[in-house]
C-alpha cells in the first residue's frame, strides 16, 4: 500500500479531514513536550500544527510513503519536521535514544490489524506524564464500505478483491482500547463521534462521497485492478451505488462518518 497514497487526492477534503484531528488533540494536555511523533502523518498538515502548537519541540513525522513525505517536505516551509521514512509496525521508538512525550496516530492504525501488539511498544517509549492519542474510522459497517464490498462481491477478481477490504475488526470498540491502555498504567481518555460532512456544498463535483473514497478506502482496489478498465468498471458500479446511498440535497451531500477516539496518559510529571 506504501505506493498507492495519492496526497493530491487525499488533500481534496483537507477541512473535514482536521476536525478529528483537533478534537483529538484537545485532549492532550502536554504543555512543553520536548519529543513529538506523529506515526502515519501522511501530507504532514496535521503534523505541522503539532509544531505551532508547540514551537520548541522536536517534531517527528513517520510515514511509508514516499508521495506523502515529498508532499510533507513542501508543506514545511520552515523545515520544522524531521520526515521520517519507515514502516509504523517495524518503527522502533527506542531507536531516538530520549523517552519521547507525545505519539499521535491520526487515521493510520485502521490499515495494521498489528497495531494492538504495536501499542504496549510506544507506551513504553513514553516519557513520564508523555501522552499517546488515535483516532481511527469506525465507519466500517457504513454504506461507503459496505457497498464497497458488495460491488467487490460481484467483481471478476471478487475472490483477490474481498480480502483486501477491510471489515468491523479492523479497529476496535472505545471501550477495548480502553483497556488495553489503562492495563499498560494510563489514564484514558476515549470517545467516538459520528461527523455530518456536507461535502461539496457548491456543487461543483459530480460525486463527491466517491471523491472522498477514491483517496482512502478505495486505495485497496487501486493496488490491485491495475487495467484502466477493470478499474474504470469497477468505479462505475461503486460511485452509482455511493449516488444512491449518499443522494445529494440543496444544500451538499451529506457524509456521515463514525470516528473512534483514545487519549492514554502515562502517570507521572512530564519534565
Ligand atoms: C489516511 S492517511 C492519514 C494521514 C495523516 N495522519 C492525516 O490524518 O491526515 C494514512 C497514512 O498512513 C500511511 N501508512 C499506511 N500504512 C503505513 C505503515 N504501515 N507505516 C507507515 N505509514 C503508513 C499512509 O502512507 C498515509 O500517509
Amino acid at each position: 500500500m506504501a505506493d498507492t497514497w495519492n496526497p493530491e487526492q487525499y488533500d481534496k477534503f483537507s477541512g473535514h479531514r482536521q476536525r478529528p484531528f483537533a478534537d483529538l488533540m484537545s485532549r492532550v494536555g502536554a504543555s512543553t513536550p520536548k519529543i513529538v511523533v506523529d506515526l502515519g502523518c501522511g501530507p504532514g498538515s496535521l503534523t505541522l500544527t503539532m509544531a505551532q502548537r508547540w514551537p520548541d519541540a522536536q517534531i517527528i513525522g513517520v510515514d511509508s510513503s514516499a508521495e506523502m513525505l515529498d508532499q510533507a517536505r513542501r508543506n514545511d516551509r520552515d523545515g520544522r519536521v524531521e520526515w521520517m521514512r519507515s514502516d509504523v509496525e517495524s518503527w522502533d521508538p527506542l531507536q531516538l535514544g530520549e523517552q519521547i512525550d507525545v505519539i499521535t496516530s491520526n487515521a493510520l492504525l485502521q490499515w495494521l490489524p498489528s497495531h494492538r501488539q504495536l501499542m504496549p511498544g510506544w507506551v513504553a517509549a513514553l516519557a513520564p506524564g508523555g501522552w499517546f492519542a488515535m483516532q481511527v474510522p469506525g465507519n466500517f459497517n457504513a454504506p461507503s464500505h459496505t457497498l464497497l464490498r458488495e460491488v467487490a462481491a460481484r467483481a471478476p477478481r471478487a475472490n483477490e478483491l474481498l480480502p483486501r477490504l477491510r471489515a468491523g475488526e479492523a479497529v476496535d470498540e472505545p471501550s477495548t482500547y480502553v483497556a488495553l491502555l489503562a492495563g499498560l498504567g494510563c489514564d484514558v481518555d476515549a470517545w467516538e463521534t459520528t461527523y455530518q460532512h456536507i461535502l461539496d456544498p457548491d456543487g461543483a463535483q459530480d460525486e463527491p462521497v466517491l471523491e472522498w473514497t477514491k483517496g482512502t478506502a478505495l486505495l485497496p482496489v487501486f493496488e490491485l485492478l491495475k487495467e484502466e478498465s477493470e478499474r474504470a468498471d469497477f468505479v462505475a458500479a461503486y460511485g452509482s451505488a455511493l449516488l444512491q446511498a449518499y443522494p445529494r440535497q440543496s444544500f451538499g451531500t451529506v457524509f456521515a462518518f463514525r470516528r473512534i477516539f483514545a487519549v492514554a496518559h502515562m502517570r507521572g510529571t512530564l519534565l
